[in-house]
């Protein structure tokens, strides 16, 4: 049998796509609650619809309306989680990972104090979690810092942020020691130099063009030991805790066997791996570091950084998969979009209405490239596929496309498992419709669970089972084993 005994299997959430009351209890804005919905752009180009600059941040800090801003109301999971926790209960869930935002617990990521009706907010929903039977995975940073943080010091450039960044995870950490044994510190960390605001609050108009890349994996060096002094701190503070690393697996092929093509594709995957190399390993490998010099790129450290990054090693490795891509050193070759990338076409594969390739193999591929890679235990905690879903005037939702997407998913998972890969569990993204990262959409639809909601708010916010439901309930029951 494929699944070992105990393997976890759940959903992903994200506290900015889900939980709205952006405004609520004496939360801060976040960089998520600037992000704009724009209904006029396409869909297939994330890069127009991730666009930001101060301009932007005031003016949306200014609108009084926020039909733009889906990510203020989310799906309303503040206030509905326990209907929401219920229904990921009777699907049989075991784990489900959430994050904590930052700006519920320090509306600034400054305050002297945490706020706390935003620390009780997260005691009573892993409580509620614990109650059910569902262990929480829970991200400390996952595109949600503190508005604040980012226009102030341009986000992870400035050092300073470490300290604010690891005094919130000591907080969440002592809070919630009973209650949460398995963490990730950031998500997708990888991400920063494909949207710099959504994951690290720089706002990249302040930084000159031809700094931006040097800007971003300087940011990212300040993660990296804020991770590593986090990984630290949570084991000393709450024993046979496990904390993960999360990456957004973004495999690529050599378009053909041409050798410089196969060439591009090495360098593509080593720079996908190298932010888990770092937070596995504790250095940066010699290879990336050549790659800093080609590109002139100089990295400000402090002395003790490299002591640091060593003494905070994670415990497992955790990625997100959705697609794959191709490469190739032809300037011609087709591209088509994929998760905040833009990649080379593959034939072989179908792609989504975003323009994502889908990949069930390349999910396997990836499993065990990771896994022979670090010999850490694995978690697949995000895959799915969004979707247009049609509400049947019966009140029905028949999703086959996104049944077959999983089936084979879990399947390829399941035979990585049986060639040797040591996995703890498979988190979907999402379990209910929540907002889209890139896009703003509503109407990108993930979930076993509708939300009725649409791109512009409007909607009773009422949750109702798609066929995919049962469908997942059933895969669960069986341990992963009937996949029909
Ligand atoms: C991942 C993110 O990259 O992809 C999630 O961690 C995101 O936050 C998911 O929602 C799917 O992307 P999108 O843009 O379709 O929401």
């Amino acid at each position: 049998m494929s699944f070992p005994q105990g393997f976890f299997w759940g959903g992903a959430l994200a506290a900015n796509q889900v939980e709205g009351a952006w405004n609520v209890d004496g939360k801060g804005p976040s960089v998520a609650d600037v992000a704009t919905y724009k209904p006029n752009t396409d869909v297939k180009d994330y890069k127009a619809h991730m666009t930001i600059n101060d301009e932007l941040i005031e003016q949306a800090m200014q609108s009084k309306d926020d039909t733009f801003y889906p990510k203020r109301r989310g799906i309303d999971f503040y206030h509905r989680y326990k209907e929401d926790l219920a229904l990921f209960a009777e699907m049989g869930f075991t784990m489900l990972r959430v994050s904590i935002a930052w700006t519920r617990i320090f509306p600034t990521g400054e305050e002297a104090e945490p706020n706390e009706k935003g620390l009780q907010f997260y005691t009573d929903l892993f409580t509620e979690m614990r109650r059910l039977g569902i262990e929480p995975l829970v991200t400390l940073s996952h595109y949600e810092m503190p508005l604040a943080l980012a226009t102030k010091y341009n986000g992870w450039v400035d050092r300073r942020v470490i300290e604010c960044f690891t005094r919130f995870c000591h907080v969440c950490f002592v809070r919630y020691k009973d209650l949460v044994k398995y963490w990730l510190t950031f998500n997708e960390v990888d991400s920063i130099i494909r949207h710099p605001f959504t994951t690290a609050g720089i706002i990249p108009s302040r930084v000159p063009e031809d700094k931006l890349l040097e800007t971003c994996y300087q940011a990212l060096h300040h993660q990296l030991v804020a991770s590593a002094l986090v990984v630290k701190d949570c084991h000393e503070i709450i024993p046979g805790s496990k904390v993960g690393c999360m990456l957004t697996k973004l495999t690529t092929y050599a378009r053909t066997c041409a050798p410089d093509d196969e060439l591009a594709t090495q360098a593509k995957t080593l720079e996908n791996l190298f932010y888990a190399d770092v937070h596995v390993w504790g250095e940066y490998p010699r290879l990336i570091l050549k790659m800093f010099e080609r590109k002139g790129i100089t990295l400000h450290t402090e002395p003790g950084d490299a002591e640091i990054l060593k003494a905070g090693c994670v415990d497992f490795v955790s990625c997100s998969y959705y697609m794959t891509m191709t490469e190739s050193v032809d300037p011609n070759a087709e591209r088509t979009p994929g998760n905040t990338v833009l990649g080379v076409k593959n034939p072989y594969l179908a792609t989504s209405d975003w323009g994502w390739q889908i990949d069930p193999k390349g999910l396997r591929y990836s499993l065990i490239e990771l896994y022979d890679r670090y010999r850490l235990p694995l978690m697949v905690v995000e895959n799915g596929v969004g979707a247009k879903d049609t509400v049947e005037p019966d009140g029905s939702i028949h999703d086959p496309y996104r049944i077959e997407y999983f089936r084979q998913h879990i399947s390829e998972m399941g035979k990585a498992i049986d060639e040797g890969v040591e996995m703890w569990g498979y988190t979907s993204w999402a379990p209910i419709d929540l907002i889209s990262a890139s896009t703003n959409q509503m109407s990108k639809r993930y979930g076993f669970i509708y939300v009725d909601q649409d791109d512009m708010g409007n909607g009773t916010l009422a949750r109702s089972r798609k066929d995919s439901f049962a469908w997942y309930k059933k895969v669960i029951a069986t341990n992963g084993t009937d996949l029909t």
